[in-house]
């Protein structure tokens, strides 16, 4: 039980770490992160998976377990605790930043699994679909019929209806279950129920959030879309053939 508990925390994490899931159990045969080899006295943040402790633990023992991987301070400032963080639910590991020389220290104490070097990640805004692995035509999307026949109900501070995101390009009719009523400047296949709940105010979204989630679901594609140049391409919800109710 415990090993299989192991791989599968390892394959979660692997599943976090890497966009495409890679096959394998690290614990035997550890793999070392990749170096930038350029300044080896420069600090990095990492993320260090490590085994859990070899006895029943409470946090503060972690914590212990987790230092023991640790030198014991940084150039100039002797004592200060070198943990950014503690893993203690999920998987057993620890935030700490580390030369390239005290990483490889590091790798070598046993109960080392692997560690993860800092990465800068951007915003993906017109490519999270792809991102997610959903292509027009093919996979998963085709197979789900981009969410077709789905109606996506929405809470939130309205929805600008006129907004390219809900135009109904390519969108069925409403299913026949659907009582709803649509109350918005433009109602159609894809914009199907809309009411206030709010006294004397209409569904347009003076927030601009409500707008903002109910196109992150199920926007329709728009083709060429960009920021001012920026991010160019094509734009959609995740489920770009489902209807919405705001
Ligand atoms: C998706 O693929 C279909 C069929 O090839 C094409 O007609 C449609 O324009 C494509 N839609 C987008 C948003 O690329």
């Amino acid at each position: 039980m415990a090993s299989l508990a192991n791989i599968l925390v390892s394959l979660l994490l692997i599943a976090i770490f890497f966009p495409t899931p890679i096959l394998c159990y690290l614990k035997q045969a550890p793999v070392r992160v990749q170096q930038g080899a350029t300044d080896t006295s420069a600090y990095h943040t990492y993320i260090v998976l490590v085994e859990p402790p070899p006895f029943n633990a409470d946090e503060d023992m972690y914590y212990h377990w987790y230092e023991s991987f640790l030198p014991s301070s940084r150039d100039g400032d002797s004592g200060k605790a070198r943990l950014v963080h503690s893993y203690t639910k999920v998987f057993s590991g620890f935030a700490t930043m580390l030369t390239d020389g005290e990483l490889d220290a590091v790798a070598k104490k046993p109960g080392f699994v692997r560690a993860f070097k800092e990465k800068t990640r951007y915003l993906m805004t017109t490519h999270t679909p792809k991102f997610l692995g959903l292509r027009n035509g093919t996979g998963f999307w085709r197979d789900a019929s981009y969410g077709k026949g789905v109606i996506i109900g929405l809470l939130d501070t309205g929805i600008y209806a006129k907004h390219s995101s809900f135009g109904d390009h390519g969108i069925p009719s409403p299913p026949a279950r659907w009582k709803g009523s649509c109350k918005a400047t433009r109602c159609n296949n894809k914009l199907i129920g809309a009411k206030s709940f709010v006294k004397h105010e209409d569904t347009n979204d003076e927030d601009g959030h409500g707008t903002h989630t109910s196109s992150t679901a199920a926007g329709n594609f728009i083709i060429d879309a960009s920021y001012h140049g920026m991010a160019a391409g094509t734009a959609s919800g995740i489920a770009p053939g489902a209807h919405i109710a705001m």
